[in-house]
This record gives structure tokens, C-alpha cells and sequence, in this order.
């Protein structure tokens, strides 16, 4: 399923939500821009591909160039039909290959065909109309994710960076709960200079310095209550998870191993990566 509408009627802006469905109904939902001739990440490849290369034809002024800001397969699922139907220029904070796409996300947003890529070097990107966007390190979610801010509009498009405002549980063996803390950090002191914050998943964000000041207390309060009930039981992943994270879901092992309790508890416990215990 595709949605798409122009932010501001003649803006060049346009928000695009993509994703896979079950029976017609919508499963998780993932957003990206095109800003003129730009694409910031690109959704997810089981959206109708078909129909996506004819909207993207119908407003593009020009040949595209995309900006990623990780490669999550729900992010750049469509770099690489983009790159073979238009001729896209693609620029990435990270390289990486797909083979982690498990069966169940596979099922839920397919896996990312390949695609040819450069990484992001500039600070700054220009559009065919002159608009910036700026290129800002937000690390956590994956070692080198990247958000842009779009100049004049002073639109900041944070990929993964800042999702749900909840104590957030699981984590990739890529992510560093710690450093993703400080992010939010840095995205809730640019707030005074952008109009408008829009997230990967969850779009336009109504309240953003209300969502990030809860998100950073909530994870906060999390990395507290793990390293206190990991001093009192050390090593015991079930139950620092069970204490500091609660119940276990019915879903946890179709999730494993790529996104874990044990992830987490690891990242907060060392400071870095879920994987490196
Ligand atoms: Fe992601």
C-alpha cells in the first residue's frame, strides 16, 4: 500500500507512507520524503513497486538521488528499483548486506534486492531547487544513522531515531541503547530550530518535544532499573529481563535473535552494540 500527499500545496515536499498488507489491512506503516528531485529513505519493497515508479515519475523534477538514513530492509527496500527504473543516485551512512532478513521480515516488508551506493560524505545536499538538506549524525539505532534537515522549511526527518515514546524493549544486535539516548538528547535541542519533526514510521510528530522529553525519561528509567537488577542477580538474562523489562510476549522467539531482551540488557550493561556482550 502507498500514501502519499504534498506537505504544502507547490513545496516540492512529499510524504510518502508505504507498506505490506494482510487481507487488505494495513501492516506497519513506513515513511519517507521526496524533497524535488531528492528521496529520503524509501520504504519498503512489498508496497506495489509498480505504482510507486509512476508516482515517483509523476512528481520527481529530475533524475533522483536518495539519502538513507540506515539500511534497515523497511527503509530502502525501493533504492533498488528506484536505481534500475530512474536512475537514481544513491547515498548511504553505512554499508550493509541483507542476509539478516529473517523469514518473518521478509514476510512483513521483503528483503532489499541490491543496489549500487556511495557513502554519505557531504554535510550539506542540494536539491533541483535549491533547497539543503543537511546531513546529521543520530547514532544508536545503527552505528552511523543519519537524519536530515530540510532548509528553508527547517523540516527534520529522523528515520529510526526517535520512534515510540515507550520504555523500548527490544533491540538489534546493532543497537546501542546508550548512545541512542544521547541522540534523542541532541534531536530535543535542535527542536527551538525546526518547524516540523517527522519520523520513519510514525510521520509528522503533533507534540515532538513532549514525545522525546517522555522516550528519554522512559529509557532512562530503563537503563537504571537494568543495571540495578543486574547487580543483584549478574548474568541472569530471564530475570534481569523479567524484572527491569517485564513479561516476556508470546511473540519474543519469532523475533529472535535479531531483536532480544538480551540485546538490550547487553547494550545497557556494556554501553555499546546489543551483540558485543
Ligand atoms: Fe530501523
Amino acid at each position: 500500500m502507498i500514501r502519499y500527499s504534498e506537505l504544502k500545496p507547490g513545496s516540492g515536499i512529499y510524504l510518502f507512507k508505504t507498506c505490506a498488507s494482510f487481507f487488505g489491512r494495513p501492516l506497519m506503516w513506513t515513511c519517507f520524503l521526496a524533497v524535488d528531485n531528492y528521496i529520503i529513505d524509501t520504504g519498503n519493497a512489498r508496497c506495489g513497486q509498480g505504482r510507486l515508479i509512476k508516482i515517483l515519475e509523476s512528481i520527481l523534477p529530475g533524475k533522483p538521488v536518495i539519502l538513507n538514513t540506515h539500511l534497515h530492509e523497511d527503509h530502502c527496500g525501493n533504492n533498488s528499483i528506484i536505481q534500475e527504473k530512474l536512475g537514481a543516485d544513491i547515498f548511504v551512512p553505512e554499508e550493509k548486506n541483507f542476509s539478516d532478513v529473517t523469514l518473518i521480515y521478509r514476510l512483513f516488508w521483503g528483503r532489499p534486492d541490491s543496489f549500487n551506493c556511495e557513502l554519505i560524505r557531504e554535510k550539506t545536499y542540494i536539491t533541483s531547487s535549491g533547497k539543503k538538506i543537511r546531513a546529521i549524525r543520530t547514532p544508536g539505532h545503527t552505528p552511523e544513522h543519519t537524519s536530515f534537515l530540510i532548509e528553508p522549511e527547517m523540516i527534520l526527518f529522523t528515520g529510526d531515531a526517535s520512534p515510540l515514546a515507550s520504555r523500548k524493549v527490544y533491540l538489534m544486535p546493532e543497537e546501542n541503547y546508550i548512545e541512542e539516548i544521547r541522540t534523542l538528547e541532541k534531536i530535543r535541542s535542535m527542536l527551538g530550530q525546526c518547524n516540523m519533526v517527522i519520523d520513519g514510521h510514525y510521520g509528522i510528530i503533533g507534540d515532538p518535544a513532549g514525545h522525546l522529553d517522555t522516550r528519554i525519561s522512559n529509557m532512562k528509567q530503563t537503563v537504571d532499573m537494568v543495571r540495578s537488577t543486574w547487580a543483584e542477580n549478574p548474568g541472569n538474562y530471564r530475570k534481569v529481563a523479567f524484572m527491569a523489562l517485564g513479561k516476556p510476549n508470546f511473540y519474543d522467539p519469532f523475533l529472535q535473535p535479531r531483536i532480544s531482551t538480551r540485546n538490550t540488557i547487553n547494550s545497557i550493561i556494556t554501553g555499546t552494540a546489543g551483540q558485543r556482550s
